[in-house]
């Protein structure tokens, strides 16, 4: 449909977790004087950063080295890093986190006034900052979402986002969006901005059990393929070790169990009780957490159980009461006491590495395009991330983004008509889509399952009736646009790396394979 509405802006950030909110703080800090313009799709507050437990990671211990962190994040990225990239992160990342508690986040400290540091898998060191124990993200966001509402950021609620606009040199102009009940701007409307940054977070929710949140539908990789930006390394989704078992066939998000439990001295155990990561990683527990997923995912088919148990008894109740309060009241919610029993866990979908091809200032492949967070491709997460590195990411990379635009100053033309999206799909397949991925592109795959999949998602598209466009159908067409691409990916990686694990091609091939798969979509399709 045609915008009913236009909005003008400096910059249109699209998303509003720890990447999203700063970017447009910094922006408005550098040009105080220019309109910053937040967009985001449920409320400000909503989005997967409020529901990080573990922390962020940083190099804070003077007995720890940028060098240790970059090495740690390399060797968890399984050969596909960019070495520069993870450099800018690991150096610029304590100067960022510093910011951050600037900005008025308050992290956990020792009795002696000193920020108290953990470890979770793949970290040599003990380097992650966490609050109120196990729920650093609620904190992060409360002190970003405290900090836009008091400065003169402009914020639009209920807006998803459809598509970009371009002017005639096809630099990016703004957005399409689709307002829900916000007054004057209900409906479909356009925002005209000199730069658009895309920070619109992941799309966990292409499985069907994930620990993201119900908007982490991907519609910022799905706008950007439409837009015709590069996307890189889809078939990179990092499956969580540790997440709560709620049972066979349960749905939806699914409540985490953080790695830094397990950074605390937790183990895994199967149903005899026998600890089985021993042996499996020089780490053992805390190897990166693609190894532990697979560990784990091995351990149910040698058993035939579709769950296996975290054991943190010996920690006590002060203990968890004190430094899990959230996993320790979720666990209590499900009936579990981790106390006396040990949490039934198993692998679901936690994260995407790839996405949204940039460089090291956050530029996509079209001018005035910006991504940062989980739907970009910095660079270094490479083929499995490392844990607590996102938030980090977040951080480091959106102050980039607000320094390039302040310094480049885009001016695009006048935005010129898009294509609009032909043939959304029925939202009542939402739930199709999720089930044959969980069942044929999820942590194991091969051959047939992903052609299956491929082939289950080709006729997922043909709707036999006309599908109103609503959010619901916007978000499933999105869904289907990541999955489809996602699955490509996944069947033209003939190998084992990281978080992608082919039974047919189980090992890793650097001669053939050390590289990435990027994607565009074109008009043959891709
Ligand atoms: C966790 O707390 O285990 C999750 C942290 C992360 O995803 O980096």
């Amino acid at each position: 449909p045609a915008p009913g509405w236009t909005v003008e802006a400096d910059v249109v950030v699209v998303g509003s977790g720890i990447a999203g909110l700063t970017a447009a703080l910094r922006y408005a800090e550098l040009e105080p004087s220019a309109k910053v313009l937040v967009v985001t799709k449920d409320v400000l507050s909503s989005g997967s950063t409020r529901w990080a437990q573990g922390g962020i990671a940083a190099v804070l211990d003077p007995r720890d080295t940028p060098d240790e962190h970059l090495n740690d994040t390399l060797v968890a990225g399984v050969g596909l890093c960019d070495v520069r990239a993870v450099r800018t992160l690991v150096t610029e990342g304590p100067g960022a986190l510093r910011r951050l508690m600037a900005r008025g986040a308050r992290f956990d400290r020792t009795p002696d006034g000193e920020l108290q540091l953990t470890r979770e898998g793949g970290h040599r060191r003990r380097r992650i900052v966490h609050a109120g124990g196990d729920a650093t993200g609620a904190e992060v966001q409360r002190a970003l979402v405290e900090a836009v509402r008091a400065g003169a950021i402009e914020v639009i609620e209920h807006a998803l986002v459809l598509d970009l606009l371009k002017d005639a040199e096809g630099r990016a102009r703004g957005v399409t969006l689709h307002v829900m009940g916000e007054g004057a701007r209900d409906g479909v409307g356009a925002v005209h901005a000199r730069a658009v940054v895309l920070a619109t977070g992941g799309m966990g929710q292409v499985y069907s059990a994930t620990t993201n949140p119900v908007v982490s539908t991907g519609d910022g990789v799905a706008l950007a393929l439409r837009a015709g930006a590069v996307v890189r390394d889809l078939e990179f989704v990092q499956f969580h070790p540790t997440v709560l078992w709620l049972g066979a066939g349960s749905t939806g998000r699914q409540p985490l169990i953080s790695e830094a439990v397990r950074g605390e001295g937790a183990f895994l155990i199967d149903h005899e009780g026998e600890r089985f990561m021993a042996g499996v990683h020089e780490l053992a527990d805390l190897a990166p957490r693609d190894v532990v997923a697979k560990a784990i995912v091995r351990r149910m088919r040698e058993t035939g159980h579709d769950h296996m148990f975290l054991d943190g008894r010996h920690f006590g109740r002060d203990t968890w009461e004190s430094r899990f309060p959230t996993i320790y009241a979720i666990c209590r919610e499900h009936g579990v006491d981790p106390v006396t029993q040990p949490i039934p866990v198993a692998p679901a979908a936690h994260y995407a590495s790839g996405g949204v091809r940039t460089d090291l200032r956050g530029r996509t492949s079209i001018e005035g395009l910006y991504a940062c967070g989980e739907v970009a491709c910095t660079g270094v997460h490479g083929a499995n991330r490392l844990a607590s590195n996102s938030l980090l990411e977040g951080l480091v990379f959106a102050e980039r983004i607000a320094g390039d635009i302040h310094a480049v100053r885009p001016s695009p033309g006048a935005p010129v008509p898009g294509e609009e999206v032909e043939g959304l799909v029925d939202p009542r397949g939402r739930p199709r889509i999720q089930a044959h991925m969980s069942t044929g592109a999820s942590v194991l795959r091969s051959r047939e399952s992903l052609t299956d999949t491929a082939r289950a998602l080709r006729d997922a598209r043909w709707t036999p009736v006309e599908v109103p466009a609503c959010t619901e159908s916007w978000e499933a067409t999105n869904l289907l646009t990541v999955a489809t691409v996602l699955t490509g990916a996944a069947a033209a990686r003939l190998e084992t790396r990281g978080s992608h694990w082919r039974e047919d091609h189980d090992l890793r091939d650097d001669n053939e394979w050390l590289g990435h798969l990027d994607v565009t979509l074109t008009e043959e399709g891709l």
